[in-house]
């Protein structure tokens, strides 16, 4: 059920304090991808949603590094394509780029110019919403090329920090911490 896949997947998630500075809980997602069951449970959860609300879906968008985990896996379920928003420097030829800021940190997002096509109807991946900084910067991204955003995918959302408020876009969680 529903609620068993969800529960597994919680027991999955391990609080590491203080990483990675003073003051942070980090969710650490790693025992989820050790265990097939819990990252089946991720990916059948994910899949039902985009079916029911999005199935027109083109492209899954993952971003650096832990969205690149689930995004590759779900595209393939759907039998659509992936493709990468990365931190800056990392991808060859023409690429369009973007500063934020996250949680604990600041980095510039960046992707493939000829990544996505005008019109195009995505969805983005990642492991977990925060400050919704870097979602919102791969959604700018998106936008300058003109695709078409349908909404974003967490495992995670820390709903404290009020992320998914940021985006222009809904966005949907498996677990509200
Ligand atoms: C983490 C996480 C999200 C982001 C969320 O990535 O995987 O991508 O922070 O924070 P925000 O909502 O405040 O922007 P991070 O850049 O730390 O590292 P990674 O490259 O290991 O994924
Ligand atoms: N990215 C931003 N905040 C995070 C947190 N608390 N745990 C894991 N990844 C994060």
């Amino acid at each position: 059920s529903r609620v068993n896949r969800l529960d597994l997947i919680l027991q999955h998630v391990r609080n590491v304090p203080d990483f990675p500075v003073q003051g942070i809980v980090f969710k650490d997602i790693c025992p989820i991808l050790k265990e097939p069951k819990a990252l089946a449970a991720v990916i059948d959860l994910f899949e039902e949603h985009v079916r029911q609300k999005h199935p027109h879906t083109e492209l899954i968008v993952g971003l650096e590094a832990r969205g690149f985990l689930f995004g590759p896996l779900l595209a393939q379920r759907l039998g659509i394509g992936f493709i990468l928003v990365r931190k800056k420097g990392k991808l060859p030829g023409p690429t369009v780029s973007v500063g934020y800021t996250l949680e604990y940190a600041k980095a510039e997002a960046e992707i493939q110019a000829d990544a996505v096509q005008p019109g195009q109807k995505v969805l983005l991946i990642d492991d977990l919403l925060a400050t919704g900084g870097t979602l919102h910067a791969a959604c700018e991204l998106l936008k300058m090329q003109k695709a078409e955003i349908l909404g974003c995918l967490v495992v995670i959302e820390l709903k404290d920090l009020s992320g998914a408020e940021k985006l222009p876009v809904p966005v949907f969680s498996l677990l509200q911490c």
